[in-house]
């Protein structure tokens, strides 16, 4: 079998977006958006892995694959939930009304339509395809609240008295827009209510999520084409405070946003409570090319969502952290799971992390990846933080192709994807830094 450690990837081929992400009878499991054939997107499965620790990930194969006229085209993202012992997964199933003659796996000018499904599972590793899915809400037709096609990505979640789901859609005149669901039953779902981006946010809301923490409520999302800069990449995963009420299920939306990570790489990321209720994201991180020709789509770190004065944190996993204790002098001791930096950064002070380059100008913390993104310059290079609230320590958590950047314990995340970092590390701080691997 298969194994990762702390960054989940595709086993082999492609994967985006993680769906389905849930704690449940003690193990972590983490589905997603799978293409088994090429490591490029294509017909959508459900690929799995499971973790006890959401550090190892061990791969279970293909969890869900078409089998009905509604899904023939692929098991697009979904979540998961648990009830009465039950594992129930929820997806958005798509069908061609016309594909590439060339390539079945691609649809020419949207000509698809959409459905929500549901299929559940008494272990949360077997899956019926062939009998147990069920369509829960049909292609939207005329008058509905949704587009046919553009209708998707459920979350469901436990209310007070009921269950919740949210899917994301378009308005069809340029705006996004969401979908609230409610049920009692967890298999008939009625629709409640509708709530409307403005203008410039995106035309289509992908993966939204939705969730309750100590200091706020949060709404999760990935508008498509909000970014209006030219580069590859213009849909972008953003958050904001909500105020969901569950009567009537209106969402009151915060004016301002926060990106999800600054890195511009992180989009369709999903939230699931872990063991100790703690609630922890992870965001798939996009790759412009495939490693090594065989792979294509890696898995944040596990991210813990926490609200405080208004503001939305994203702090490394304390699981990931604890691991980190080894400390190292150079990048070339590290374990195969690569290391981390930790450092504080004064004004005009910069590192060097094999070719990718980090400073501090002010009170932004800025990214240059130029030297290690090979040909990719229709993507973005530089990147910047927003202002810093004050001071400035940074962890870096640096992979083989993925550097993240932890800023003030969350404040801001900048990670960004990378092809061919060396080993070395050039640094101006006054203060130096400390480099850790994890146990050996
Ligand atoms: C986001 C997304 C989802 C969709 C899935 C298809 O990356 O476009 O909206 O369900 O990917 O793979």
């Amino acid at each position: 079998m298969k194994r990762d450690k702390i960054h989940l990837k595709a086993p082999g081929n492609w994967i985006n977006d993680p769906n389905g992400f849930i704690y449940y009878k003690g193990r972590y499991h983490m589905f997603y958006q799978h293409f088994p054939c090429a490591p490029v997107w294509g017909t959508m499965h459900w690929g799995h892995a499971v973790s006890e620790d959401l550090i190892h990930w061990e791969h279970q194969g293909i969890a869900l694959f078409p089998t009905k006229y509604e899904d023939q085209n692929g098991c697009f993202s979904g979540s998961a939930v648990e009830c009465g012992g039950r594992m129930y997964l929820y997806y958005t199933g798509i069908r061609y009304r016309q594909a590439d003659r060339e390539n079945i796996h691609f649809c020419p000018d949207d000509r698809f339509e959409a459905s929500q499904l549901m299929i559940s599972s008494g272990d949360g590793i077997h899956f019926d395809n062939f009998r147990g899915k069920t369509v829960i809400i049909p292609v939207m037709g005329e008058g509905a609240p949704g587009d046919p096609a553009h209708t998707r990505d459920p979350k469901v979640w436990r209310g007070r008295d009921a269950w919740y789901m949210v899917l994301g859609t378009t308005t069809g005149d340029g705006r996004g827009r969401l979908l609230f669901y409610r049920s009692l039953n967890l298999r008939d779902w009625t629709y409640v209510n509708c709530v409307d981006g403005s203008r410039g946010f995106g035309d289509m809301w992908e993966c939204p999520d939705y969730f309750e923490t100590k200091g706020g409520q949060v709404l999760l999302f990935s508008p498509m084409r909000i970014m209006r800069d030219g580069k590859k990449d213009a849909s972008q995963n953003i958050c904001m405070l909500a105020d969901f009420m569950e009567e009537t299920c209106e969402m009151r939306l915060s004016d301002t946003y926060q990106f999800v990570d600054y890195g511009m790489d992180l989009y369709a990321a999903q939230t699931t409570e872990d063991a100790k209720g703690r609630r922890v994201m992870v965001g798939w991180m996009r790759m412009p090319e495939a490693v090594d020709g065989e792979w294509s789509g890696i898995f944040s770190i596990p991210r813990v969502v926490e609200v405080q004065d208004g503001h939305i944190y994203f702090r490394v996993h304390p699981n990931v952290d604890n691991l980190f204790c080894r400390r190292i002098s150079s990048p070339a001791e590290a374990d195969s799971a690569g290391y981390k930096v930790s450092l504080d950064m004064e004004d005009k002070e910069s590192i060097g992390i094999g070719g990718y380059w980090i400073f501090r100008r002010g009170c932004h913390i800025f990214a240059d990846r130029s030297n290690v993104f090979g040909r990719h310059t229709d993507y973005r290079l530089q990147f910047m933080t927003p202002e810093l609230r004050g001071g400035c320590h940074l962890d870096i958590y640096v992979d083989r192709n993925l550097i993240e950047i932890f800023v003030n314990h969350g404040e801001y995340v900048l990670s960004n994807v990378v092809y061919g970092l060396d080993d070395g590390i050039q640094t101006d701080l006054a203060g130096g830094c400390e480099i850790y691997t994890v146990e050996a």
